[in-house]
């Protein structure tokens, strides 16, 4: 790598007209409802911070990632489909031996071959089975965080199918030391860190992968720096479990201020794309580790097919984007990602075989979305899929857990003991005031106005979708999937065969 990189620098320095490519900063929130950020209308949790990058840039709101965590990792980082690398079922458990497969490029070794410094901070989750499946053998320059699905905020110790262990390493390093720092406060010191302290000869890639607002550590789940204070801050949330949780997102908004203002004062928020989102649908309620999220007025959750477990939040800001203060509504998907950020740095995209979409050009000129269909996934074992195709989704089936998540979940956080949504704590946060800014209240209102998609659960047909049975909904007018349109279905079922029969690109 250092080879590559002094090359790259001394062809750098010896070209007269040698422009940086830009910097990239990805933030994945963990389990972050639809619900859980406030520029979708909820004012039970206020993200200021996170709000102000979201009207600042462009607003994705059609974004669809996979169900669960490992599966919509593995999309992101290697921009295909799941089924293609083997990751279309549950989450990789503590020792398991799975990982991804050698021969795919990810989007960090893709980077690290153009160039960039790599870092990963916070959580991975795609195996350690082996040395080098693991972040720093797979395009990351560097790593602090966990392998592991999760960890307590505080001890740091991860424990699931009878193991447990201390999972926080500086590369291949123990960090014991760091016992009992606030993980989000501790991921924001070291993404801020890599900030500060890079050596600008290089672009950056900073993934920053936060814990929160994951369940945390096991028996406890619901972890906030400080009770009192939460408890006085969140008064008016009746609900312990969700009044602590507004406490874990409170903290994830704050860590998105923090890094903005890092990037400011370090002089490169101009020439750094910024993407934020969330890795799955908040799991409400039920199996494994519930965290009280919201998805409403989505109906399902983590670990569903229904927009509750797969349409997520998700936006992009860059100064340099031609369109701000835009809701795009043209349809993504998380293996998007890949391409697109490759197009972003001015890369021929063309070659790179993936199901991800170059939809560079477009979100720059707020086109049509060159996607119009989603494979969901194929879950063979817990027996269940489905597409969307222009508008349409079909599934057979509604995702894992004997397909018993099949509700609607979450609070509104919209009646009247919550505070009225404040514009100005948006226009005064620490990510507004370090961006060039040019919202103004009015603005604000009219943008949040655009992403709320308000209560659509009312005509809810009493259909289910477990057991192979298929389901067929319009998602256009009906985003909360009430009502089954069992007619069309033959139609969708030879749409979702053909589909089928084209998948094999890549590895095919
Ligand atoms: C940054 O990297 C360049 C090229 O490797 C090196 O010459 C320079 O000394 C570095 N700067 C700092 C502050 O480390
Ligand atoms: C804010 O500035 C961006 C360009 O920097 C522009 O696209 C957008 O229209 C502006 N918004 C308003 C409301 O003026
Ligand atoms: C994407 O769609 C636009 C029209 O919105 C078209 O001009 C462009 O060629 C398409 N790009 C690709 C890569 O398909
Ligand atoms: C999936 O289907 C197979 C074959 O019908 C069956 O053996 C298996 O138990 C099913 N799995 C679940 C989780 O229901
Ligand atoms: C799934 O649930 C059905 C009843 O709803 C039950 O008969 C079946 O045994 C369950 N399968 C598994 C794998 O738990
Ligand atoms: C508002 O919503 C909360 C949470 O769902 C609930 O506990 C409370 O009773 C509601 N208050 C009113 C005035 O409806
Ligand atoms: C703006 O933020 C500052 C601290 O950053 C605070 O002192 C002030 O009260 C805030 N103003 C409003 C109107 O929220
Ligand atoms: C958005 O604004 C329009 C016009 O004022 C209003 O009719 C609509 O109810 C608003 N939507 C939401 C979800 O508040
Ligand atoms: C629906 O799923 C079941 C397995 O649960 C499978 O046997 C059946 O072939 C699927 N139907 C279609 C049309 O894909």
């Amino acid at each position: 790598m250092c080879l590559k990189k002094t090359v790259f620098f001394l062809i750098c320095v010896s070209l007269t007209n040698c422009t940086q490519k830009p910097n990239i900063v990805l933030i994945l929130a963990d389990d972050l409802g639809w619900n859980d950020v406030s520029y979708h209308g909820s004012n039970q949790i206020p993200t200021p911070n996170i709000d102000a990058l979201a009207y600042n840039g462009i607003i994705l709101d059609r974004f669809y990632t996979q169900p669960a965590c490992t599966p919509s990792r593995a999309a992101l980082l290697t921009g295909q489909y799941p089924i293609r690398t083997g990751f279309q079922g549950f989450v990789i458990h503590a020792g398991e031996n799975r990982y991804l497969p050698h021969d795919v490029k990810l989007l960090p070794e893709k980077l690290q071959d153009l160039g960039y410094n790599t870092n990963l901070i916070g959580k991975w989750h795609l195996g350690y089975a082996y040395r080098n499946v693991t972040p720093t053998y797979r395009g990351f320059d560097y790593h602090f965080g966990y392998w592991n699905g999760v960890i307590g905020y505080f001890d740091h110790i991860a424990e699931d199918e009878g193991l447990t262990g201390f999972d926080m390493r500086r590369n291949f390093d123990v960090m014991w030391s760091t016992q009992n720092q606030y993980a989000t406060e501790l991921f924001t010191t070291k993404a801020m860190e890599v900030i500060m302290n890079h050596n600008e000869t290089t672009p950056l890639f900073l993934l920053v992968s936060h814990l929160a607002p994951h369940a945390g550590k096991r028996g406890v789940v619901y972890e906030v720096p400080d009770e009192a204070a939460n408890n006085e801050k969140f008064w008016y949330i009746q609900d312990d479990n969700r009044r602590k949780y507004a406490g874990m997102v409170d903290e994830l908004d704050k860590s998105v201020g923090k890094i903005i203002q890092a990037l400011f004062e370090k002089g490169i928020l101009d020439n750094t794309i910024i993407l934020f989102m969330s890795d799955n649908g908040a799991q409400t309620v039920g199996p494994v580790q519930a965290n009280s999220g919201s998805n409403w007025p989505f109906r399902g959750m983590k670990f569903t097919a229904f927009e509750g477990g797969i349409r997520n939040v998700a936006f992009m800001y860059y100064s340099r984007l031609k369109q701000k203060n835009v809701v795009y509504d043209g349809l993504m998907h998380i293996t998007d990602v890949y391409p697109t950020l490759l197009g972003a740095i001015g890369e021929n995209t063309n070659d790179l075989k993936l199901d991800g979409i170059n939809q560079w050009n477009t979100l720059m000129q707020n086109g049509e979305s060159n996607r119009t269909e989603v494979l969901i996934n194929i879950d063979e074992v817990e027996n269940w899929s489905g597409i969307i195709f222009d508008g349409l989704k079909l599934i057979n089936g509604s995702g894992s857990f004997n397909q018993t998540l099949e509700g609607f979940y979450g609070d509104d956080g919209r009646n009247s003991s919550n505070p009225p949504y404040d514009p100005i704590k948006v226009l005064n946060s620490t990510a507004n005031k370090a961006l060039n800014s040019n919202l103004t209240e009015a603005l604000i209102l009219q943008l949040r106005n655009k992403t709320d998609i308000g209560n659509c659960r009312l005509d809810y047909d009493g259909n289910n979708c477990n057991e192979g049975k298929m389901c067929l909904f319009d998602l256009i007018n009906d985003p909360c999937e009430t009502t089954n349109y069992p007619r069309k279905i033959n139609h969708m079922i030879q749409i979702q065969i053909q589909f089928i029969l084209i998948i094999p690109g890549p590895h095919g």
